[in-house]
This record gives C-alpha cells, structure tokens and sequence, in this order.
C-alpha cells in the first residue's frame, strides 16, 4: 500500500552513506515539465537531497529550495518557464521580508539550452544545471548558499554567485545519483520509471534533444536490474523503462557482453513479482526483430508501442531525417501486430514542418488511417533556436498549422475513442494503482494503457484482477470485478 502523503515526492529520508548528515532541516518543491525522463530525474533530484535534511514540501510557497525541472521541446514548454519564474520572483521577494531564504534553480532542458541567458532574463535563479549534472546538486548548493555570508562591503550582503552547471560531465550520473530508498518508493505507489538510456544521436532536424541531453548512453545491465530490485521489494509492479530512444539501447552486462533492449527486457522479467514491463520511446530505425520478438513471447511486456512516425509523407520525413518512408514504418507496424495482434499502437506527429503543402498532410492523415492508433500525440511544427529546420525559409503560416493540427486531432481522437469502445465487453488484467474519484471505487491500467475504474476495495490497490469492461469515458474505461483477485504475490 502506498503512504499517502502531501506532494508526489513523498517523505524526508535520510539514506545511509557519505552524504548522510543531516545537518538542517529544509524543504524542496519540484516542479516538473516535459517527458517521463523528467519525471525519473526529479525523483532521483528529491532522493539526493533527502540526506542533507531536505523534505518534500506540496507547494513552492512552502519550501526553501525550488526546483523548475524545466523541457525546452516546443517554444510554449520553454516559455512556461520565465512565467513561472515571475511568480517565483515575487513569492522569494515575500518569504525574504519574513526572513526566510528561498533558493530558485532551474534544472531540465531549458538550464542545459539557455544556461547564461536564464540568469541574466531572470535575476531571482540562483542555480542552473543539465540534466547530466544532477548528481553534484549539493555540491551546487553548498557553493551558492557559501555566497550568502557577509562581507565587509557596507554591511550589504552580497549579491549571491550564481552557479550554472551545464557540461556533459563523463562519468555517469547515474552511479552518483541516490538510489530511492524503499520509503520513497512505496510513496510514489506501484508503478514506476526507471530510466535506461539518455540522449540521442538520431538529429532530427526539429528536435533540441540531442543538444540538450547530450549522445545516446547507456546503463549497464546489473545497475538496472538492481535498481528494478530496489523499486519490487518496495511494492512497485509496473516498470516502464525510459529512453529517449530507448530501443537504441545497448548496455553491458556482468559478462562484458553488449545487451540489446529485448536482452534487458527478458532479465527484468525474471524478477518473480514484476508483473508488467513498459518502454517509452522508441524509434522505428531501431526496432529490431528481437524486439519485435520479445512482444510475441514475453508475457510481462505490456501489448502497447508508443512508435513516433512525425509525418506520413517520405517528402517531409527526409526533411525531418527521420530515415525511414511511411511504407517502411507500415511495414513495421504490420510486422508487430503479427506478432502480437492485439498491440495497441501509439505515436507522436508533427504538422506544419517546413515545406508541408496540404498534400503531404493529406499523407499523415493516410498513414494515421493505416495504422489506426489507440493513443497519439500531435503537436504544431514550433521552430527551436539551433536545430536546422528553424533555419528553413519556407516556415508554414500559423494560422495553417491549427487548422491541420484540429484535423487530425479530430482523427486521432476519433480513432482512440473505437479503440476504447471495441473492449467493451472483453475481461482484461488490470493493475490497480489508487484510489478512484468516487467513493468505493479504485482505479488501474489496462494492458494498453487505459485507466480503468471499478468498484472494489482499496485493498486491491497493488494488485492485478480480471475486469469486464462495461463502458468507456472517453479514453478511460469502466468496469466490473470479475471474482477473486489474484493476491500480489501470486499474480506474477
Ligand atoms: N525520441 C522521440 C521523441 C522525443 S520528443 C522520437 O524520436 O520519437 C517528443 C515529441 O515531441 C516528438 O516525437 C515530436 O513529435 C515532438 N517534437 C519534438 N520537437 C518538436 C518541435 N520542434 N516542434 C513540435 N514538436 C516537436
Ligand atoms: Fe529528437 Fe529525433 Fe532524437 Fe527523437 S530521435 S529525440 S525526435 S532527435
Ligand atoms: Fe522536454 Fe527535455 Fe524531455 S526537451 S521532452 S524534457 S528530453
């Protein structure tokens, strides 16, 4: 059973080891943006801090140390940023004239993009660093809070250094980064992220994550399994694996062997009460036949692929250097589902790249027809300082993209919504993770991702039971108990 607990960061835990000495008692808030890779670093953020006293506060007006774990992926991602940098402002501005310090620091993909500039734009951020640099986050801190003693100068504090850490820095951060401890774990409930792979060597001329998460890395095998072993003895039943190409995975395991992400996934299904093994995201260039093999004969490995496509026109898709065509990626998507036929397939799509004519929308919205997705993410073309396509000349009007993006929004909605309403009356496994909004009831996964609704005791909570599918709530599913559930420990 989770603890419930004020914020998703959970409780004040020292771990054991050099950094254990509490020496004050302090509190953080984390704000996170952006993709499940956040989501992990902030989580692994708050488990670093927690031996040098810092407990997790549920709000930014309570805590001495905010964090903005910040995405820099489309313009709006990175914008939210300097406004909640605003409001930061004025709210360190009230906590000094009551006498209490507050720290700003800005972390994530924006600190790694704009480093310098986020200090000078914004002058209430004390610290900014990557992603690659948050294992020396108290080093950071211990350098900017040495700043605040006074100095002679007039008897006026000085004005505070202010640390910008954005080197890719060669050791892993990942061995240096605190393992969650079994509280935490138990607070964050059932399922859980576990990062497998950074950074990206693909350079799609869109996309700003291979300069702000640096080239593709990969963990070792024995430091994921450990860590996976940490996160089940701690209750979680649920893993999904992160990457932001996470099938380019390539790890080493105890033998010096080079382990592809079909390796990885069969020596986390060994471990006896992981019930369920999810990865996110994949790219359709490495989706080897492994993979695709590993889904017909791996019972844990969830029925779901999120496999971004962007575009379906080859045209568009070579300006992208994605590097494959639409037929390729059809192709591949036939070779998955006859693998495992009822694979629900989810993606991500681009409009409005430049140099889209309304023809090669009309390809996207053929391919999203073809494939037939139970999920998608689309999004409109927004130009990022540094990557080639900003520099195109032929950018597409805004008033066009809106237009295609509502097009195929309307499709893609239409599409998840059948893909909803053809379980209805099918018996699923569902994987309850926390209480329901009414009373009595509580909520889990289906094997394709849905939530899922039912009345049943929270006991249930952390255990896998049969439900018939009763109805459907947009995305969401409504269903029936069927009998007796499966205890956790025997479900696996
Ligand atoms: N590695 C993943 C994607 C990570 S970014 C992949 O290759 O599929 C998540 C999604 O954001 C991308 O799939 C893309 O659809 C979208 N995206 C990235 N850069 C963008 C940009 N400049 N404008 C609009 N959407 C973008
Ligand atoms: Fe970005 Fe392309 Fe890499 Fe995905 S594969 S992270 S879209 S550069
Ligand atoms: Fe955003 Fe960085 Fe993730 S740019 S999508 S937070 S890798």
């Amino acid at each position: 059973m989770p603890l419930s607990l004020p914020g998703r960061f959970g409780l004040a835990v020292p771990h054991e080891g050099k950094r254990a000495a509490v020496t004050d008692k302090k509190s953080v808030f984390i704000k996170t943006y952006g993709c499940q890779m956040n989501v992990y670093d902030s989580d692994r953020m708050s488990d670093t801090l927690m031996p040098l006293g810092y407990a997790t506060a549920d709000s930014a007006e309570n805590a001495d140390l905010v964090i903005l774990n910040t995405c820099h992926i489309r313009e709006k991602a990175a914008e939210k940023v300097y406004s909640e940098l605003g409001r930061l402002r004025v709210l360190k501005a009230a906590r000094a004239a009551e006498g209490r310090e507050t720290l700003v620091a800005v972390a994530g993909c924006v600190a790694q993009a704009e480093g310098e500039e986020i200090i000078a734009r914004a002058p209430v951020v004390d610290m900014v660093f990557g992603p690659q640099t948050y294992h020396r986050l108290p080093e950071l801190i211990e350098r900017v809070r040495a700043g605040e003693r006074p100095t002679a100068t007039q008897g006026k504090a000085p004005a505070r250094p202010k640390v910008v850490e954005t080197e890719f820095p060669a050791e892993d951060k990942f061995d240096h980064l605190a393992a969650p401890s079994e509280k935490a774990v138990r607070s964050r409930g059932v399922t859980a992220f576990l990062t497998v792979q950074e950074g990206c060597d693909k350079f799609c001329t869109f996309c700003v994550v291979p300069y702000t998460r640096g080239s593709e890395a990969s963990r070792p095998v024995e430091k994921i399994v450990e860590e996976a072993e940490t996160l089940v003895a701690a209750g979680v039943r649920e893993i999904t694996l992160l990457g932001q190409n996470v099938n380019a995975y390539h790890g080493v395991d105890a033998g010096g062997r080079t382990v592809g992400l079909a390796g990885l996934l069969a020596r986390l299904s060994e471990l006896p009460r992981l019930a369920r093994i999810r990865y996110t995201t994949s790219h359709p260039r490495d989706l080897d036949e492994a993979l695709v093999a590993a889904h017909a004969g791996n019972s844990k490995l969830m029925p779901y692929l999120h496999l971004p496509v962007q575009s379906g026109s080859d045209r568009i898709l070579q300006a992208m250097n994605r590097r494959h065509t639409a037929a390729e990626y059809v192709a591949l998507i036939d070779r998955i589902r006859a693998a495992r036929p009822d694979m629900a397939i989810s993606g991500d799509f681009i409009v409005g790249f430049p140099g889209e004519t309304e023809e090669d929308f009309a390809a996207t919205m053929d391919i999203v027809r073809t494939v037939d997705y139970a999920a998608c993410f689309s999004f409109k073309y927004s130009p990022r300082p540094g990557t080639p396509a900003a520099a195109l000349a032929d950018q597409v009007p805004e008033a066009v993209k809106s237009e295609r993006l509502q097009r195929l929004q309307a499709l893609l909605e239409e599409q998840q919504k059948v893909f909803a309403e053809r379980l209805v009356g099918r018996t699923l496994p569902v994987l309850f993770d926390k209480p329901g909004r009414l009373p009595g009831q509580i909520v889990g996964r289906s094997p394709y991702l849905q939530p899922v609704a039912v009345m049943a005791p929270s006991s249930l909570i952390g255990e896998i039971a049969e439900v018939t599918i009763e109805a459907t709530g947009g995305h969401s599913l409504i269903g029936r108990l069927e009998g007796e559930p499966m205890p956790a420990r025997r479900s696996a």
